[in-house]
């Protein structure tokens, strides 16, 4: 494995250069930056799998908008930026370009040896959970009003209702999230903020009592009323939230933020799948192509990406070939838009199913679903095959 260090003073690179190979890196390259160096001259033709870059104050904005062009090029060369601070902001912005993890200048060598075993443990990892653990994936709309909502809320209808999936919705829209409300009267006294805040005694008996249960199969936990319960959630805790639920759950539908904050980043890195929904219009595909090299400099590899063209018009501006080229993905699936039944079952807070189960929008859902499950959906009867005494 190879990897570049960038720094500043030639002390800081050799106690950088001496941790590095002594975590197996080969051939480390070491650049010393002066002040008429800018970093995109230096990180031009790189071949590296590790790139450790120092950031002064100064010039930080503009090494991270760098870092953020590199990450999109470059999406499986691990990122490590020292800065001289480690503010909200800082953390923030260089999270959003990419870089996977923020240490401070001259780190300890511990410090730096933890990170480095980190990126190896990820990239060992296993895309494929044990088989004991649900699998979990999230859908987020590239802007706002794509239908990621009603979308991801209707195929955990479909997961549960049609192959018997047990399965758990997390509404993590935490700023405004209200997806009880697709399938439901509305939420229940219990929102995800309360479980974390109590995450030390969680166990599978209270995560249960808190989620909504809208069907047999079907639970739902609401995104707090009060956004500003979401700002005493840490990573972490949502972490070993989600660890339960896909120990308790087949199936775990993620409701996203737009924003590539800590949570959501946590919430992406432990999903199998994204979907990331859009429409076919311009703006729509710069949001899409912007956040597929977001998640490519996360490490996401491309098979965990799907797009789903949502309110899809065939005789569109931009047609399914031209999204795919300037997204660099498959489409994986389009909808048709369907304003009346859309509008019915969403004003009315019951699943598609239950207003139209003909509904187009119903069989790519289900398309969708069974590639998760490899058996048949339960087939739901009509009303010719009860009349006639058909057997499911
Ligand atoms: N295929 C469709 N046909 C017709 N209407 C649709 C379709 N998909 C979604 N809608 C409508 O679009 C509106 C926005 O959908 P939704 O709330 O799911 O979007 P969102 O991506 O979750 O938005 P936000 O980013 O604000 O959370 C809803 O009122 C829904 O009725
Ligand atoms: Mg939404």
């Amino acid at each position: 494995m190879k990897a570049v260090l960038i720094a500043w003073t030639a002390t800081q690179l050799e106690s950088l250069r001496l941790v590095v190979e002594a975590e197996g890196y080969q051939e480390a390259l070491v650049i010393q930056r002066s002040p008429n160096d800018t970093l995109n001259l230096l990180l031009s033709n790189l071949n590296t799998d590790i790139l450790i870059v120092e950031c002064l104050t100064a010039t930080q904005a503009q090494d991270i908008a760098t870092l953020e062009l590199f990450n999109a090029s470059n999406p499986n060369v691990v990122v490590l930026m020292l800065s001289q601070t480690r503010d909200a902001e800082t953390l923030l912005a260089a999270m959003q370009a990419g870089v996977r993890e923020v240490l401070l200048t001259q780190p300890s060598a511990s410090d730096l040896t933890s990170s480095l075993r980190r990126f190896a443990t990820r990239k060992k990892a296993s895309p494929i959970k044990a088989e004991t653990h649900g699998k979990t994936i999230a859908f987020m709309s590239c802007k706002g009003g794509s239908g990621a909502t009603f979308l991801a809320t209707n195929f955990a209808d479909i997961l549960a209702k049609d192959f018997g999936k047990k399965t758990a919705f997390l509404d993590l829209d935490l700023q405004c999230g209200d997806a009880a409300y697709y399938v439901s009267p509305g939420p229940n006294q219990s929102d995800i903020t309360e479980l974390t805040r109590q995450i030390d005694r969680l166990d599978s008996k209270l995560l249960t009592a808190s989620m909504l249960h809208i069907g047999p199969n079907f639970d739902l936990l609401s995104a707090p009323e009060e956004p500003e319960a979401s700002y005493t959630m840490s990573a972490a805790q949502l972490e070993r939230l989600l660890d339960l639920v896909e120990v308790n759950y087949d199936m775990v539908v993620l409701d996203m933020d737009r924003v590539l904050d800590p949570l959501t980043i946590k919430a992406l890195d432990m999903s199998d799948v994204i979907y990331l929904v859009m429409e076919n219009l311009l703006p729509f595909v710069r949001d899409a192509k912007r956040l597929v090299g977001k998640f490519r400099a996360l490490g996401y590899e491309d098979n965990k990406i799907r797009i789903v063209v949502n309110r899809y018009e065939k005789n569109g501006t931009i047609d399914i070939a031209q999204i795919e080229k300037a997204v660099g993905l498959k489409v994986s699936h389009t909808i048709r838009s369907s304003f009346a039944d859309v509008a019915q079952a969403i004003n009315t807070g019951v699943p598609i199913t239950e207003v139209n189960p003909n509904n187009a929008i119903v069989q790519v859902l289900r398309d969708m679903a069974h590639g998760f499950d490899g058996t048949h959906p339960k087939r739901v009867l009509s009303w010719i095959d009860r009349f006639m005494g058909t057997q499911s």
